[in-house]
């Protein structure tokens, strides 16, 4: 089972995705967290050219584009055996958000095939300034306006996709409990 958590920056996917693992892993599954960028030197690539004035351009961002699904290749070999294995996969981030942040969803798609789809994704929704009060100065993404566009075409694939939106504006336990709620049936679980 690979489980994605998506949403704008700020959105408290970090902390979600390692509170989620901590539940499943007293629940006795085995658990793989990752995130992405990754940790690999294409991950750590990105985060350095993410800090770039130029971070905004549109061939910038093209170049950004095929680094993040590069990177994302290399993490499949680790999903993959984590899946043979029969873990959980839990993603902070995956080609979704490629779609979202990077403009051409035809390309995107195309340089992105080869990547596994998450088998549910969970969309932490969130009000733009709430989130941006969370990361302030990060990178240059952090902006009302551009974080406004992302959760947009973040709520259009989510009809699309049939991703699972949870109100991410709720304090960290509540939205951890609705979350719960979400990934428990899949798994056979009750809470
Ligand atoms: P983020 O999840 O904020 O990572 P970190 O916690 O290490 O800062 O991701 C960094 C930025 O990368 C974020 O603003 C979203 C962006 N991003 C893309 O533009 N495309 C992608 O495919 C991915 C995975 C992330």
């Amino acid at each position: 089972m690979y489980i994605c958590i998506e949403g704008i920056d700020g959105s408290g996917k970090s902390s979600q995705t390692l509170l989620l693992e901590k539940w499943l892993q007293e629940a006795g599954f085995d658990v793989l967290r990752v995130f992405e960028p990754s940790q690999s030197v294409v991950g750590n690539l990105i985060r350095s050219m993410l800090q770039d004035s130029k971070a905004s351009d549109i061939n910038f961002q093209r170049t950004l584009g095929l680094l993040f699904a590069a990177d994302r290749m290399i993490l499949m070999e680790k999903i993959r055996k984590a899946e043979i294995k029969g873990s959980i996969i839990i993603t902070d981030r995956s080609f979704y958000s490629s779609l979202v942040y990077q403009d051409g969803e035809e390309w995107i798609r195309e340089i992105n095939k080869h990547v596994l789809k998450p088998d549910i994704v969970v969309l932490l929704d969130i009000e733009p300034e709430t989130a941006i009060k969370r990361c302030e100065g990060k990178d240059h993404f952090e902006n009302v306006v551009f974080l406004e566009k992302i959760r947009k075409k973040y709520m259009d694939l989510a009809e699309k996709e049939k991703f699972y939106v949870i109100n991410a504006n709720n304090g960290i336990n509540k939205v951890q409990e609705d979350i719960k709620r979400v990934i428990a049936p899949k798994l056979g679980m009750c809470i």
